[in-house]
């Protein structure tokens, strides 16, 4: 193997990105340099935050510049290494690029037990994602027994995770997801409460009889008018982790939260967060996440593209909701 393949941000969107924004090449492969690795990776993590890096703008990280590899995780096999942490045929994972092969610092990445789970779950439930649920659910909702914890985009990555973690804690686990088949998943195989459709277009009403008690837990993935419905549902002294805005990534004109007023006269604790910020809770998470996974209670669910030049097909379908479940792609 003498060449690497890559996908290049080829230019900037403007509102929602088409696959012209994006060129795959091919280059030498790469030469670890000291205390670097080699690794070929075996699946790439498509996330809806790579959306954001495509643009200009300030924001927690740095952009992607036009003709840069597109930034992204990856889950692959050590195929050289120049570190003594690191050995050929180990399992790793890190923000290794939308490409094939990458030399990475060993520090920069992590080793994975491929016993535990299959290479691919450590870009979902327990990679990045299954951390962002716990972070936003656990460090800032804080559930309690028997409250009731609704969460947005529920099928997803992130959402899938929060709501078997709310079930794990006790509470009445009630998902937002869009479709039946979608909802029918969350509901009988990820175990939630209930599950509403916001497509189908009642979802003021399902949300209330969704929530009989109230909510006293949201966590937002989608914000816009999923955002102010579950407003409307606040218990006194709730909390919101706010995740993601996914509806809002591509708006022109994005969606003015009209009942903001919930928040003032419930006292309602409302938090944005960036998991990557949050590096210090990483271990607990991803222990207390292994731990759930290897005694069956934490199911997950993967659409997978075949091949590195099915990735910006596969990244636009995921930002309309056509992905199932993790979005990777399988490049081995
Ligand atoms: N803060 C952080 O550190 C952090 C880290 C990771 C992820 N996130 C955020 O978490 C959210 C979920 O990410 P994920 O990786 O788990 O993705 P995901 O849920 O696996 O995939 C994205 C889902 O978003 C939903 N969606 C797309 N457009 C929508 C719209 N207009 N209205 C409502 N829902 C829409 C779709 O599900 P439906 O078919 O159900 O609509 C789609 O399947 C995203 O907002 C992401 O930016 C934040």
């Amino acid at each position: 193997m003498t060449v690497n393949r890559q996908i290049l941000l080829a230019s900037r969107p403007t509102g929602w990105p088409t696959e012209a924004n994006f060129k795959l090449v091919e280059s030498p492969l790469p030469r670890p340099g000291e205390n670097q690795v080699l690794v070929r990776s075996h699946f790439l993590s498509l996330d809806p935050y790579m959306r954001a890096r495509m643009d200009a703008v300030k924001s927690y990280a740095k952009s992607v510049e036009v003709g840069e590899v597109m930034v992204g995780g990856a889950v692959g096999e050590v195929i050289e290494s120049k570190s003594p942490k690191l050995a050929k045929g180990d399992f790793v994972v890190g923000p290794l690029g939308w490409q094939e092969f990458a030399a990475a610092d060993a520090a920069a990445v992590m080793k994975v037990d491929t016993k535990l789970a299959p290479p691919s779950v450590y870009l979902g439930t327990l990679g990045m994602p299954g951390v962002t649920a716990w972070v936003g659910l656990i460090d800032i909702c804080q559930p309690k027994t028997g409250e009731t914890a609704v969460v947005s985009a529920a099928s997803g990555a992130v959402g899938s995770v929060v709501g078997q973690l709310a079930k794990s804690h006790g509470c009445r686990a009630v998902g937002i997801a869009g479709g039946a088949k979608k909802c029918e998943y969350v509901v009988k195989e990820l175990g939630f409460d209930a599950c509403i459709d916001y497509k189908a277009g009642n979802l003021h009403h399902d949300l209330k009889d969704a929530t009989p008690n109230g909510v006293d837990v949201y966590f937002e993935n989608v914000g816009g008018e999923t955002l102010d419905a579950v407003l409307t549902r606040m218990n006194p002294f709730a909390r919101i982790a706010v995740c993601g805005l996914i509806s809002q990534y591509n708006a022109s004109d994005p969606y003015g939260v009209k009942n903001l007023r919930s928040v003032l006269v419930n006292r309602v604790k409302m938090q944005g967060f960036i998991v990557s910020d949050r590096m210090e809770l990483w271990p607990r998470a991803l222990n207390d996440l292994g731990t759930l996974f290897a005694q069956g209670k934490l199911k997950y669910r993967e659409t997978v593209a075949e091949g590195l030049a099915s990735a910006p097909a596969a990244f636009l379908g995921m930002l309309r909701g056509e992905n199932f479940g993790k979005q990777v792609v399988r490049l081995v």
